[in-house]
This record gives structure tokens, C-alpha cells and sequence, in this order.
């Protein structure tokens, strides 16, 4: 049977705003449903999403992750050697990346940013409030990240300007698109010039990867731009998911007592979050031959729309998916995604993540919102202006 259309634009200023208010209507009307707003099939329900995310073979990445078909048109900027690659390629640029961004790595790291995380936090907490969003989730990453790759010192303010440009770039050339485009040439050279060797610190992630092509692992030119993904990747997804964790802990004033009466849970408690609200919201597929998905046929070549956000609260996978429980079994959410691309980064966020919400366990006796979350419209993540919270100090 053919797929059911849904008259929803998902890159419509409406939907982006609060993208929960749709999901439902678009995990009822199928397992797969054609979107005509944006000519491409979409899949919502976390049975279908997790299935497509795993079977890279039949919902491949090459043809690009957003609505455009490098098949068909020309790709906004050089392919990622990772989000936007097969196997064999895929193969040999992860496990080149995932020597670097090892478990070791990150226990390495951990007293240093665990540090700042308190140091940051026990200063917002003097205060009575503060900006979630700017004082908190722009900050914390911007102290801790940049280093870890070795980036030059000046002009890091640009790695936010340019990740926003690319995750809208994943969407059509929308307003939303042109408005963030405008402008950008310097953030987009700044980032270029930042992935080059001579412009990296010796000991940094960056430098790694440099020293992996001298290995004859990758070329000097797909160093550069295995560099670039660290870049794009790494900063305005872990500022959103650390904003929305502290949203989720302001609005449940019971899960901030769990937590702060026990705050090993930290870690859970911002995996939970990034289930609740994912800061990745979509991301294509292409098929790369007929397939059928409950009765339901995709055609060869087709875009495919994954909506993770709406799998992550599907209420046939989970109970009571609205509701944030920091002690909820999440795994298997699929907030990084899931299979041969799932988040190259995941356990730098989730650091990050654990230790803003350890620090906020400790050092804060309650933390309430001051008003409704200002948006940031963006064609892929769930995206913060501004939030702003009440505090008291432990
Ligand atoms: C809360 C923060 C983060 C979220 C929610 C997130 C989410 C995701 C998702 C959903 C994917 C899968 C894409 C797909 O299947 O097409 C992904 C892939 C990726 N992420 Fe993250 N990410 C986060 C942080 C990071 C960080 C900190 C880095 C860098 C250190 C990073 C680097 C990457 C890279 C390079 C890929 C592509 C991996 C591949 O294709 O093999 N991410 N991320």
C-alpha cells in the first residue's frame, strides 16, 4: 500500500518551535508516511526509526543526511567522511576517530572537567538567577571542548555560528536556512583554517588525527576534514542537550530532589533528557532499493525522514513517554542515533552532561524557571535562546 501523506511541513517555523505537538498526528497516521511539504517519506515510530538507523546497507548515509540528494544536486559543502559516508569509507574513518575519542581519553579528562563544571556552577548558584541557556549551556562546553581538540585561541566564538549554519543546512533553504547563512563567510573560513594542522596545538584531538595520516591511516586532505566533524559536532549539540537538561530538571522539581538526594544518578539523569527532548531531532536516510515497511512501500533512491525526537517518545515503546524520570531504563533511546553512525561523540557528551548535572545536584538546593524557553529555530537540533532560572545555593 502506498504511504500515507501527512500535511505537516517539518521544517515549518510552527513545527520546529514545538515539534511534540505534531509528533503524535505523524506516528498515527503509519510506519511510513510521504510528506509532500518536502517531496520525501518520513518514519516516526521508534519501532521503524531504530530498525532504519541499523540497517545501513538498505537506508544508506552517502547520499547526504538532509533533504538534499547528492545523488541529484550538489552537496552545501564537502561530504563528512563520517555522517555522510558508507562502508568501506565509513569503516576506516571511524575506527581512525575512534582511537582518539577513546574510553581513555575521556577518564583522562574527567578530574579537569569535572573541575570547571563545579567552579562554573558554584558561581551561577550565588546568584538568585541566571541564564540557563547563555550563562550555562553555551559556557560550560566552550571551556572544556576546544581545548580537547586543540583548536587556536582566537575566534572559537565562530564554532556556534557555523554549527548552526550546517544542521540548518540538513533542512531545504528555508528562511531559516538564508537568515543563518547571511553573513557566515567569516565563521565558515574561521572553521577551515582551524581544521588545518598548522593551526592545531600539539597533544589535542586534532593534532591525532594528523598524526593518524602520517600513519597512512587517511590522507593529509581527510584529516582536515575528520577535524572539521569534531567542530561541527561537538559544541551546539552538547549546548543543547546540557539547556535542555537543565529545562527537564527546572520543570520536575521531584527529579532535581532525586537527584540531589542521590547524585550518582547525574548520568542518568541527563541520558533521560536527551530521551525526553533530543536536541538531534531528524535526519535522512536514502534507500538504496525497494523496500517494505509493514505493508508499506519505499521505492529505491528515496528520501527517507527519520524523526528520532518522536521515536524517543513513541508510547508504543515506552510508558508515559511525556513524563521525565531520571530513573527510567532509557537504553536503546535513539538520541545519538543507533548502528554504524551512532554518536562518535556520545561519551564526550555525556561527561559533559554528567557533570553540569552533578554539579547542579550539589551545589544548588532548588532551581525553578523564570518563564517560558526563548527558541532558536534550526532545521535539525531542538534548539535554546534563552532560559532563565531561579536558584538558591546548596
Ligand atoms: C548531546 C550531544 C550530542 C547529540 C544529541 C548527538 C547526536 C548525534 C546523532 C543523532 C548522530 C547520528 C547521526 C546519524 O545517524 O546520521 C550523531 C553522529 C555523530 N556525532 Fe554526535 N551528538 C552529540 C554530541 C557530539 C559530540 C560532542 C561530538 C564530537 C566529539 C559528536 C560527533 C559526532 C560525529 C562525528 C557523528 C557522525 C558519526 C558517524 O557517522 O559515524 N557528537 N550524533
Amino acid at each position: 500500500m502506498p504511504a500515507v501523506p501527512v500535511d505537516v511541513d517539518p521544517f515549518g517555523d510552527e513545527f520546529l518551535r514545538d515539534p511534540y505537538a505534531f509528533h503524535g498526528a505523524l506516528r498515527d497516521a503509519g510506519a511510513v508516511i510521504w510528506l509532500p511539504a518536502i517531496n520525501a517519506f518520513g518514519m516516526a515510530r521508534f519501532e521503524h526509526v531504530s530498525a532504519a538507523l541499523k540497517d545501513h546497507e538498505t537506508f544508506c548515509s552517502s547520499r547526504g543526511v538532509g533533504l538534499a540528494d547528492f545523488a541529484k544536486e550538489e552537496p552545501f559543502r564537502a561530504p563528512s567522511l563520517l555522517l555522510e559516508a558508507d562502508p568501506p569509507l565509513h569503516d576506516r574513518t571511524r575506527q581512525l576517530m575512534n582511537r582518539i575519542v577513546s574510553p581513555k581519553a575521556l577518564k583522562d579528562l574527567r578530574p579537569q572537567w569535572q573541575e570547571k563544571a563545579d567552579r562554573l556552577v558554584r558561581t551561577l548558584a550565588t546568584g538568585i538567577e541566571f541564564d540557563a541557556v547563555t550563562e550555562l549551556a553555551e559556557v560550560y562546553p566552550m571551556m572544556v571542548f576546544p581545548d580537547t581538540i586543540g583548536l587556536m585561541d582566537e575566534g572559537r566564538e565562530n564554532l556556534l555560528d557555523y554549527a548552526a549554519i550546517v544542521f540548518n543546512a540538513f533542512g531545504p533553504r528555508n528562511q531559516i536556512f538564508e537568515d543563518g547563512i547571511r553573513g557566515s563567510e567569516a565563521a565558515i573560513a574561521w572553521v577551515d583554517a582551524a581544521c588545518k594542522r598548522e593551526n592545531l596545538k600539539p597533544g589535542g584531538w586534532g593534532m591525532a588525527v594528523f598524526e593518524a595520516a602520517d600513519r597512512a591511516e587517511c590522507s593529509n586532505e581527510e584529516a582536515e576534514r575528520l577535524v572539521r566533524s569534531f567542530l561541527t559536532a561537538g559544541v551546539d549539540t552538547t549546548v543543547n542537550g546540557i539547556g535542555h537538561l537543565v529545562l527537564a530538571l527546572s520543570q520536575n522539581p521531584d527529579q532535581f530532589a532525586r537527584l540531589r538526594a542521590d547524585p550518582a544518578l547525574a548520568k542518568k539523569a541527563f541520558e533521560e533528557s536527551l530521551r525526553w527532548d533530543s536536541t538531534v531531532q531528524t535526519f535522512f536516510r536514502v534507500t538504496t532499493r525497494d523496500v517494505e515497511i509493514d505493508g508499506t512501500a519505499i521505492p529505491q533512491g528515496a528520501k527517507v525522514l527519520l524523526f528520532l525526537a518522536a521515536a524517543n517518545r513513541d508510547p508504543g515503546h515506552w510508558i508515559e513517554p511525556e513524563r521525565f524520570d531520571i530513573e527510567r531504563n532509557v537504553s536503546g533511546h535513539v538520541g545519538f542515533g543507533f548502528g554504524i553512525h551512532q554518536c562518535l561523540g556520545q561519551m564526550v557528551a555525556r561527561l559533559e552532561g554528567e557533570l553540569v548535572a552533578k554539579a547542579l545536584a550539589q551545589n544548588v538546593a532548588s532551581i525553578r524557571p523564570l518563564g517560558e524557553p526563548v527558541r532558536r529555530l534550526n532545521n535539525t537540533l531542538h534548539a535554546l535562546a534563552s532560559y532563565r532560572v531561579a536558584v538558591q545555593p546548596a
